[in-house]
This record gives C-alpha cells, sequence and structure tokens, in this order.
C-alpha cells in the first residue's frame, strides 16, 4: 500500500483509522470526506494529512484525487451510518451507501486500485441467542441503513467476481471510543449524564451489542489490509455481547451517576435485538481484540468525560438540538 485514500476520514472510526496508519509508519495517506453533520475537521486535529472535501458520489473528483495523490488502494469509511436518521430520512443512506460505493469501485476499477470496504454487523439481520453470524451466513438486513450497507457488500463482492477488482470487507460490530458523533448511544448517553440529563432507553434495553473499542475495530481492518486474502470478508469485534441496560451499568459507574437517569421510551422501529458475530476468520491472521464489550465502553464514556471541549460545542449547535428533539422529545413525553 503505497497511497492510501481514506473515504470518509473526518468521521468516528476513519479519523482513528488515519490516526493508526501514521503511527504504522505509512506516509503517504491522504482522506475525502464531504463534512456531513456527522464529519468533523477536529477529529483529525494534530494530524497531518490531506483532506478534499467532497462527496464520494463525484467520479471525476475521485479519478483526479486518486491519480494527484499516488493512490493505490481506496479504504472507503464514508456512509451515512446512523440506523434511527435511515428511519426518519432513508434516501440519502441510498445514495451515498449504495451509489456511492458503486461511483468507488468503478474509480477503482479504471484506475485499477486495491479497495477495502467497511462494512457493519448490521447486514446480517438480529441473531438468536446461542448463534453467531459467519462471513458466509446469508445477509437478512433489516433497516434502511443495513439494507443499504447490504447492498454496497454485495456490489463490492460482485466486482471481485465480474472484474477481479482487488476487494476485501470487513464487517464491523457497535464501535465505540474517542471521536463518535454524539447521537450514538455511549457518547449520547454519557454527555447526558454529565449534563445531569435523562438516558432515553429505547424499550426494555435488554438488546445486545458487541461494544467494541474503535481501536481494536481500526487493527482488525488494518490487518485484514496487510493479510487477508483478496476476495473474502471478515467479522471485527470483541466476540462478545452485553445488554444495553449492561452497558448503562458500566457507564453509570465509571461517571459516579444514579441510575434514576435511566429511561425507558418508545422503541426504535424494527429494533434489531441481538448482533453476533463470529471473528474466529480474523483471528486466524493474528489478530485478537484487547479489549472486551465493559472495558470499551468505560474507556469510552471516561474519554468523554475528559474531553468537553470536544463535545460541548456540538450539543449547544442548533443542528443537534433541533435533531434531538425530533428524536427525543415525544419519547420523552411519553408519546412515540
Ligand atoms: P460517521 O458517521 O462518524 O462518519 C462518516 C463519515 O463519512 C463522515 O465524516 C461523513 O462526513 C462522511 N461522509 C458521509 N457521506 C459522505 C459522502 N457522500 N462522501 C464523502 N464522505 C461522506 O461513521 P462511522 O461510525 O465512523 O462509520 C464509518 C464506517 O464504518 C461506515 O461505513 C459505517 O457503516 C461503518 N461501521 C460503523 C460502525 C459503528 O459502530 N460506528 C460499526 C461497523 C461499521
Ligand atoms: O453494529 C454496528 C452498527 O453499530 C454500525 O453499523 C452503525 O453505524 C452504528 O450506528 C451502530 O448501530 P446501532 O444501532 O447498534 O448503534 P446505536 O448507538 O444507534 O444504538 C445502540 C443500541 O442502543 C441499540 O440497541 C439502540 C439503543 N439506543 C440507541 C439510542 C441512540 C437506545 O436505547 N437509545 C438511544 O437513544
Amino acid at each position: 500500500m503505497k497511497g492510501i485514500l481514506v473515504t470518509g476520514g473526518c468521521g468516528f472510526i476513519g479519523a482513528n483509522f488515519v490516526r493508526l496508519l501514521l503511527e504504522r509508519g505509512y506516509s503517504n495517506v491522504a482522506v475525502l470526506d464531504k463534512l456531513t453533520y456527522a464529519g468533523r475537521l477536529e477529529n483529525l486535529s494534530g494530524v497531518e494529512v490531506p483532506v478534499v472535501i467532497g462527496d464520494i458520489g463525484n467520479l471525476e473528483l475521485l479519478r483526479y484525487v486518486c491519480r494527484a495523490h499516488g493512490i493505490d488502494t481506496i479504504v472507503n469509511f464514508a456512509a451515512e451510518t446512523h440506523v434511527d436518521q435511515s428511519i426518519a430520512s432513508p434516501f440519502i443512506f441510498t445514495e451515498t451507501n449504495v451509489r456511492g460505493t458503486h461511483v468507488l469501485l468503478e474509480v477503482a476499477r479504471e484506475l485499477g486500485l486495491r479497495f477495502h470496504q467497511i462494512s457493519t454487523d448490521e447486514v446480517y439481520g438480529t441473531i438468536p441467542l446461542g448463534q453467531h453470524s459467519l462471513e458466509s451466513d446469508v445477509l437478512q438486513p433489516r433497516s434502511p441503513y443495513s439494507a443499504s450497507k447490504a447492498a454496497s457488500d454485495h456490489l463490492v463482492q460482485s466486482y471481485f467476481v465480474t472484474y477481479g477488482l482487488q476487494t476485501t470487507t470487513t464487517r464491523g460490530s457497535n464501535n465505540v471510543g474517542p471521536y463518535q458523533f454524539l447521537e450514538k448511544v455511549v457518547p449520547l448517553f454519557a454527555t447526558n449524564a454529565l449534563l445531569g440529563l435523562p438516558l432515553p432507553v429505547y424499550g426494555d434495553g435488554l438488546q445486545m451489542r458487541d461494544y467494541t473499542h474503535v481501536s481494536d475495530h481500526c487493527t482488525g481492518i488494518l490487518t485484514v489490509l496487510e493479510r487477508g486474502a483478496i476476495g473474502e470478508i471478515y467479522n471485527v469485534g470483541a466476540g462478545q455481547e452485553i445488554t444495553n441496560l449492561e452497558m448503562l451499568e458500566v457507564l453509570l459507574q465509571t461517571l459516579e451517576k444514579p441510575c434514576s437517569l435511566i429511561r425507558h421510551v418508545a422503541d426504535r422501529a424494527g429494533h434489531d435485538r441481538r448482533y453476533s458475530v463470529s471473528v474466529a476468520k480474523l483471528e486466524a491472521l493474528g489478530w485478537k481484540a484487547q479489549f472486551s464489550p465493559r472495558d470499551a465502553v468505560a474507556a469510552a464514556v471516561k474519554w468523554y468525560a475528559d474531553h468537553p471541549d470536544y463535545w460541548q460545542p456540538v450539543r449547544e449547535s442548533s443542528s443537534f438540538q433541533a435533531y434531538y428533539a425530533r428524536q427525543y422529545a415525544a419519547r420523552l413525553e411519553g408519546k412515540s
């Protein structure tokens, strides 16, 4: 990998991945990001890489950027990523996650680049207790977000099979850690708790998630880029799940805040009950997660407690406040 283009590098996981690449000695790294509401230049503060502001759906721009920066590998993090937003406004998810990925694949085909897709465990759908998703499982996405990610996974595989494009894909589980946008549950609840606001738990809170530290996800992705087999898909996660109420217990203990902040509210439509991935295939490449879900949540929550300068401007922004009111006002009043 002589020149790496990280699309979506101003988002949560992309920014952590850019930092890892530089730590590991990859010096020719460029970022392309549209800077949607979820993308922040602050996520790359202190990092010296060229950042191009643009849309992955812009084929001419992509072609130019790849040539200008000597890119031989695209790692695609760029996406619309929040399930609740996909329920409220689904079209942009098809536009970016499906069409945008397709444009990147075409550019990679035209220029002969390696292509790595960042996918999600949500493509497998909700998983019964006792079962763990394998990379070969049939995809059963259930939200507009996960359906758009599954569609892009299929496009990636089709480019490998049809054109022999050098592709790999990772399917990560629920990430937590520095620089995550506040709409996601752990930073939302951590900052709510720090502000003394109620924590709106969807439904009974017994949904299960494999909360994974973003640093483990990033080392998993790099492992696949360096040692993964072309054309293959690899799950990435801690490989164990906890319920949302257990996640909350860790969060409140870490912040020394009371359980009385918990408020059960109307559930998310089509809420997937459980995700659970087998990570044996990635472990066979020599990778291992360093954080359990509980340790990952505690570390993430501590980061938000220690970095109010990072999240306070977002909480105070009119766009976030409008989102919060749309998503939670009726729920917190007991209406759905
Ligand atoms: P994020 O929402 O924090 O960041 C997404 C980034 O993509 C933002 O910087 C945004 O500006 C950029 N972007 C959006 N649309 C774009 C477009 N059309 N062109 C260029 N840039 C665009 O997301 P994240 O949590 O960092 O997720 C990154 C990737 O990882 C996504 O593909 C997501 O599906 C996947 N993923 C996320 C998780 C998780 O728990 N957050 C887990 C598994 C997989
Ligand atoms: O599993 C991987 C996925 O993890 C990624 O593909 C997605 O991009 C990422 O957003 C995340 O999806 P989730 O839907 O699992 O994450 P979220 O933080 O939105 O919710 C986590 C759990 O917490 C889920 O069961 C819903 C619940 N929740 C969430 C919010 C925002 C609540 O109970 N209340 C809330 O206010």
